[in-house]
Parts: C-alpha cells; sequence; structure tokens
C-alpha cells in the first residue's frame, strides 16, 4: 500500500517503522520540508531500529492510497486542508488522535475520512521513540465514502496490531474521550502520574457523571457504573504513565484540551446544559496555557 504519514512524532513514527517493516511504500511529511525523514523506534525490549524514509515528495503523496494523520487534535484540520488538493479521490484520510471535534471542521470531503483512536504508548525523548506498551487501534467511518474501506482494517492489523473496525466508531470514540475527559486534566492538574488519580475518587465521579448527560444527550447510551469502573481500570493499567497533557503543559505546549472536555462543553451547550465540573477543568487548563513563562 503507499502511504502517506503526516506528523512524524511519537505515534506518527512507531505507523512509519511498522509499514517499513511490512514493505508497505511509505513516506513522512514533516513541518518543515526535507527529503528524508530519521525513524528511530525502540520497542518494548529494548531493541533499537534506526533508518531513513522519503519524505515530502509530493508525487509520492499524490499516488498515496492512505494520508495516516498523526498530528495533536488542534493542529488537524488545518494541515489535511492544505493538503486535499493534492490527494487522489479515493485516499482513505485516517486522523488518529486523542479528543474529538476535527471532523466536524471538515467541508464535506470525496476521500474517505476515517476516525481512530488508539491505546498504543509511545514518547519522543532526545530524537527517539521509545514505544512503551502495545494496545489496540479502533478505526471506523466519519463519513460516507468510508464505510466501503473497512478492508484497511486488515491491512493495519498486519503491520501493527491490534486493529479493530467499528462500524460506529464515534460511540467507541466517546469512552476514550471520557477516559481523557478524566485522567488528562486532573493529572495536568495535580502533576501526577496516573495511578495516583485514584486518591480524588470524588472528582473523577463528578466529571464521569457529567460526560454521561452528555453522552447521553448525543444519543450515546452508557452505564455510569460502567464507564467508571473502565476509566478506574485505565488509571490502573496506565499507572506509571505521564498523560499527554501533563506532558504538554510541562513542556509549555498548546494541550488538546480544546478537543477533550473542552469538545464535551461544546456539545453540552448545544444541549443548553451546564457542566461545572468540566469546565472549571478547562478553565483552570486554559489558564496555565496563557501563563506559561519562558
Ligand atoms: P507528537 O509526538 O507531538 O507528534 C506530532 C508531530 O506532528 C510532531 O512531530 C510535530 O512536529 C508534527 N507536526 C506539527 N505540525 C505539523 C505540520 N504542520 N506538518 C507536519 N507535521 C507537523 O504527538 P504524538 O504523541 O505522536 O501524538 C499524536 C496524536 O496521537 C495526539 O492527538 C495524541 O494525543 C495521540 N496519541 C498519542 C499516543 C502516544 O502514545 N504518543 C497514544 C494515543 C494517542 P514538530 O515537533 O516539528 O512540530
Ligand atoms: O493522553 C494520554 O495520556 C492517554 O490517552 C491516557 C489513556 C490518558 C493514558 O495516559
Amino acid at each position: 500500500m503507499k502511504v502517506t504519514v503526516l506528523g512524524c512524532g511519537a505515534l506518527g513514527q512507531l505507523w512509519l517503522s511498522a509499514f517499513f517493516r511490512h514493505k508497505h511504500s511509505v513516506q513522512g511529511w514533516l513541518r518543515v520540508p526535507k527529503p528524508f525523514c530519521t525513524i528511530t523506534v525502540i520497542n518494548q525490549h529494548g531493541v533499537e531500529n534506526s533508518f531513513q524514509l522519503p519524505a515530502n515528495n509530493r508525487q509520492r503523496l499524490a499516488d498515496s492510497e492512505l494520508l495516516l494523520v498523526t498530528l495533536k487534535a488542534w493542529q488537524v484540520s488545518k494541515e489535511v486542508q492544505e493538503l486535499l488538493p493534492q490527494l487522489r479521490s479515493d485516499c482513505a484520510i485516517l486522523l488518529m488522535h486523542n479528543g474529538l471535534g476535527t471532523k466536524e471542521e471538515f467541508p464535506e470531503l470525496v476521500q474517505p475520512l476515517l476516525l481512530g483512536t488508539t491505546t498504543h504508548a509511545a514518547y519522543s525523548e532526545e530524537g527517539k521513540i521509545y514505544h512503551i506498551s502495545a494496545g489496540i487501534t479502533s478505526i471506523g467511518p466519519g463519513n460516507v465514502p468510508a464505510k466501503s474501506v473497512d478492508q484497511l482494517s486488515a491491512v493495519l492489523h498486519q503491520v501493527l496490531p491490534k486493529v479493530t473496525w467499528h462500524n460506529n466508531i464515534v460511540a467507541s470514540s466517546w469512552i476514550k474521550l471520557a477516559v481523557n475527559c478524566v485522567i488528562n486534566p486532573l493529572s495536568a492538574i495535580y502533576e501526577c502520574r496516573n495511578g495516583e488519580l485514584e486518591y480524588y475518587t470524588d472528582e473523577i465521579e463528578a466529571i464521569c457523571r457529567e460526560v454521561v448527560i452528555v453522552m447521553h444527550y448525543e444519543g450515546y447510551y452508557i452505564n455510569y457504573h460502567l464507564l467508571l469502573f473502565y476509566i478506574c481500570q485505565v488509571i490502573r493499567s496506565t499507572s506509571g504513565n505521564i498523560s499527554s497533557m501533563l506532558q504538554d503543559i510541562r513542556a509549555k505546549r498548546l494541550s488538546e484540551i480544546d478537543y477533550i472536555n473542552g469538545y464535551v462543553l461544546r456539545r453540552a451547550n448545544a444541549h443548553g446544559l451546564r457542566l461545572p465540573v468540566n469546565q472549571r477543568l478547562f478553565n483552570i487548563i486554559k489558564h496555565k496555557e496563557q501563563n506559561y513563562k519562558y
């Protein structure tokens, strides 16, 4: 398969390396154009793989059958829309990021638009990508043309397992969103690893209660206790992690709060609902972002 990966950070390099190892024709797409990108991935057993791949080649982009987008949520719609005129009409565009709300920023596309979430964990340090835990990637259609590209999940599953296809990907994305609504702002505010959040039960429950109400209004019915149980499970299974939002705040970068609690607040607003707990967390993270000292 001919693939372009837009955004060659932690997740992007993980996929670039996996596509390359499985002999797909893959290139990276960098913010500052270069003819090659260097990929260095250290797997869970400490084995380092380093190689060079083509990058920012316009002909390869025009030939691509898949544009895999591994940017931060707030970068997605602007950057993809810049590349759209150069893509084939049947090039599948797969958005893989935390949060929801980027799809709504696109005009109607002729290309199949897919949404994805992943529980793989990787981070970047001194130019190297550390793949710390394998996970599950869920993908599914974000528009009508994407409903007929379900075979893509089998290809991706061979490349970087596990990958599963969901006809109703938005429903499973909301569950991942609920996890991020709890773990990300709380860990960034209390400056703690995910596991330490088990001391903040009241706040976790209050966030979860509000998200469940919005999910119901959006037509995604989930039992509050089941969702809470799942969130607590993720807190335990990722107990040693420094969440992506805490990493962003520590590095004085824009976080993805607008697409996490911010998205829930926008949907709540559309239904005439107020979410005081999520609003407070949103305000605190925004305040942190606006007061970075360099
Ligand atoms: P990341 O390491 O920051 O990677 C993002 C990459 O995008 C960076 O290399 C950045 O390059 C590049 N970029 C920024 N603007 C660009 C542009 N205009 N054109 C091309 N490239 C551009 O982030 P990540 O950890 O891979 O995360 C990507 C998304 O996946 C996020 O939504 C994250 O929450 C989600 N996610 C990540 C993981 C994980 O384990 N890492 C797991 C699940 C979900 P510069 O540094 O040069 O700006
Ligand atoms: O954003 C993150 O850090 C991750 O999605 C999660 C699941 C909260 C674990 O750290």
